[in-house]
């Protein structure tokens, strides 16, 4: 059911590869809210994936853009300011991605270069987006911008490797730009803390799906799906949340404010007298 939020408003999309994408569900259901898009993905993104589909279903246009590349970011507002006839309302950054993680080099030895790239990626686009925002004077007056973020820029989550890093620098980047930009525009950014989902990105993370289970029994409302998320963030980018920003908000069914849930003891019990006993066996080995 669609409620009208966003009749009348104008928005750019970054990162929405093929239907799993969360990015995929904000535009459709930002498009059916009433808004106006734009969609934006890397070069290598639009070969393999789906983004002009999505925007024929959108009644849109895909614009390319590297989003670690300045140049390409000043032309893709320049287009998107063109579209829309001047000034926008939101942005969506939905951009994430590490080569360590991607081939497997484990946080203990990391490679450098890769590191630096996961963070210009996952992190420092969403700075250079703001940026060139900014001094393009790109948006209305309490505009709304949004980064998906997850729990690991705050708590230690095995596999998440240098994401886990991009994304605290994601978070801190939403509250030192959501100073100036708010000061100025009544602009407001945020980050949304979304549950592990089935995404391209997301099955890169090792063991995407035991760690899934596991934060959905840990949530008391369990995992949020990628719709859900596209619910949420459609009401940050709409005038009933005005006054919010800075603010990196869990989207998690509750995972974050827990320790250990019934259902999560459940499964750790059943194992427990298993991995006693290879404790033991260890134990004994190293006596010996
Ligand atoms: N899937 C999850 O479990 C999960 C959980 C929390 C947060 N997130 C975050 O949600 C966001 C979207 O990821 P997703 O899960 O929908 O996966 P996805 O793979 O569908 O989206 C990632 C997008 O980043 C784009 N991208 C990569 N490099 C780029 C570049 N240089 N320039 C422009 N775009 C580039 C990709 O083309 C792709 O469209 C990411 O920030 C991710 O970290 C995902």
């Amino acid at each position: 059911m669609a409620f009208n939020l966003l009749k009348g408003k104008k928005g750019l999309i970054f990162g929405a590869l093929n239907d799993k994408s969360i990015a995929w569900k904000v535009a459709e259901k930002a498009y059916e809210e009433g808004a106006e898009i734009v969609l934006t993905n890397a070069p290598f993104a639009l070969r393999l994936g789906d983004t002009e589909e999505l925007a024929k279903k959108c009644n849109t246009e895909v614009i390319s853009a590297d989003a670690t590349s300045v140049p390409d970011i000043e032309n893709l507002i320049d287009k998107t300011m063109e579209r829309f006839g001047g000034k926008f309302d939101f942005i969506l950054h939905s951009i994430g991605m590490s080569p360590n993680v991607r081939k497997g080099i484990t946080y203990d030895n990391l490679n450098y270069e890769y590191f630096l790239k996961t963070l210009d990626v996952s992190a420092l686009s969403f700075h250079k987006i703001l940026q060139v925002s900014r001094k393009k004077d790109a948006l209305n007056d309490w505009g709304s911008v949004i980064a998906l973020s997850y729990v690991a820029a705050q708590r230690t989550l095995y596999g998440y490797n240098d994401m886990a890093d991009a994304k605290s620098l994601l978070e801190s980047i939403a509250r030192s730009f959501g100073y100036i930009y708010g000061r100025e525009k009544k602009i407001r950014i945020n980050t949304i803390s979304q549950s592990p989902t089935p995404t391209t990105a997301g099955s890169g993370i090792m063991g995407l799906e035991g760690l899934m289970d596991f934060s959905n029994r840990m949530s008391p409302l369990g995992n949020a799906t990628a719709e859900e998320c596209a619910d949420y963030c459609v009401t940050m980018f709409s005038d009933l949340t005005k006054k919010i920003t800075m603010q990196n908000i869990f989207h998690d069914g509750g995972f974050s404010s827990m320790g250990m849930s019934r259902r999560a003891m459940e499964v750790y019990s059943k194992n427990l007298e298993e991995c006693l006993e290879f404790r033991d066996v260890t134990h004994k080995f190293e006596e010996f």
